[in-house]
């Protein structure tokens, strides 16, 4: 059954091995296989071609799916996106256009913080859409649309197959948008649904990096903080790196996008400091490199997520490589947060905590 713990050992290792499964039902459910087509499960109540600005909305992980979707709401669709944690964005009285769009994050459907962004900005006369993966929760009730991940039950408290269900929801609603706003031709969306079409593929790929990770945990246990860094879509997922390790394994963390390095973070660096890169071969990939160069001039202790390892490993010597499947660069964050998970996950198993159930967190903040 969906849920017990089936041969796992926690609840999150075995969502996180049901990735590629339950982000296949997401796929099947927001696509059209056979045309290769955006096909979303609803008729949205307004054109994107109306929409001037979309503003994203969301707690913890789930506002780290919607920093992902900035950038591909930008690229694809030309629109522009505002995000913001729902602590912030509920009490900032930010100015809303009537007719616009905003979105709601969250697995739950019942994180306080959000469910009141929801409330205010259905105030302000914007188009409310909801992500959401309990369909009968407050949030998806109270919101004009609703797009359901199908992650299934999630029990651990560390999110991972939401995230990643989340992602892949909003990537083809970036895609519907870029359509609807003509900045994305047939042509152009039938390239990046085939790209959707492999992830579960590549995901299932992406889990085979396990062993080698669990090895990794044993160092990453030793350390005192670790830095996470990427650019691009990459840098969100930094940031959720850094959290997923601290909820379950209490080692500090801190996610930054790699070109801030050199306005802080780079004072940091020496060799007990594990530097977590998230490079995928893609348009920033050379800039990300020439940062990983700048850790290693100082003693840092790089581990290397990319599929690049050849590029990297010519300019930068010891490196730690977590080598990742082939794919097109569009859609990265959903496979590479395997093993973003996967090394947080096994850090907290040599650190003996509780991984499903961390101190002082639970599974979803109802109250403020
Ligand atoms: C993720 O690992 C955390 N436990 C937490 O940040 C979570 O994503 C956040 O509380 C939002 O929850 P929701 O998706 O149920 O709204």
């Amino acid at each position: 059954s969906l849920v017990d713990k089936a041969n796992y050992r926690h609840f999150m290792a075995k969502e996180i091995h049901e990735q590629p499964e339950v982000i296949g039902h997401t796929l099947a459910r927001y696509v059209d296989m056979a045309s290769e087509r955006v096909s979303l499960p609803v008729k949205l109540p307004f054109d994107f071609k109306d929409i001037q600005r979309v503003t994203i909305t969301a707690c913890g992980t789930a506002s780290y799916a919607g920093y992902v979707a900035k950038y591909w709401f930008e690229r694809m669709a030309r629109l522009p996106v505002e995000v913001d944690v729902a602590s912030e964005f509920r009490y900032r009285e930010s100015p809303l256009r009537k007719g616009d769009l905003a979105i709601f994050i969250s697995q739950s459907g019942e994180t306080a913080d959000t469910l009141a962004a929801l409330r205010y900005a259905k105030a302000e006369g914007v188009h409310t859409l909801a992500v959401v993966n309990v369909p009968t929760s407050t949030i998806a009730r109270e919101s004009e649309t609703v797009l359901q991940t199908l992650a299934g039950p999630e029990i651990g408290v560390a999110s991972t197959k939401a995230f990643t269900c989340q992602l892949m929801v909003l990537a083809s609603l970036a895609i519907a948008a870029g359509k609807a706003r003509g900045e994305l031709s047939d042509e152009d969306e039938t390239k990046l649904v085939h790209g959707l079409v492999e992830i579960p593929r590549l995901m299932a790929d992406a889990l085979t990096t396990e062993l080698q990770i669990e090895k990794l945990a044993h160092r990453i246990a030793k350390s005192r903080d670790v830095l996470y860094l990427g650019r691009g879509t990459s840098f969100p997922l930094a940031l959720e790196g850094a959290l997923k390790l601290k909820e379950i394994s209490y080692i500090h963390a801190e996610g930054y996008a790699a070109g801030e390095l050199k306005h802080g973070p780079i004072a940091l660096i020496d060799e007990t400091t594990p530097v977590v890169v998230i490079a995928p071969n893609d348009r920033v990939f050379e800039k990300t490199v020439s940062n990983m160069q700048e850790v290693a001039a100082r003693g840092g202790n790089i581990i290397l997520m990319t599929d690049a390892k050849g590029a990297a490993e010519a300019t930068v010597d010891s490196l730690v490589t977590i080598v990742m499947p082939d794919m097109p660069a569009a859609f990265t964050p959903m496979v590479y947060a395997v093993p973003v998970q996967l090394l947080a996950y096994h850090t907290a198993v040599v650190m003996g905590t509780d991984v499903d159930q961390p101190r002082n967190l639970a599974k979803s903040v109802t109250v403020e």
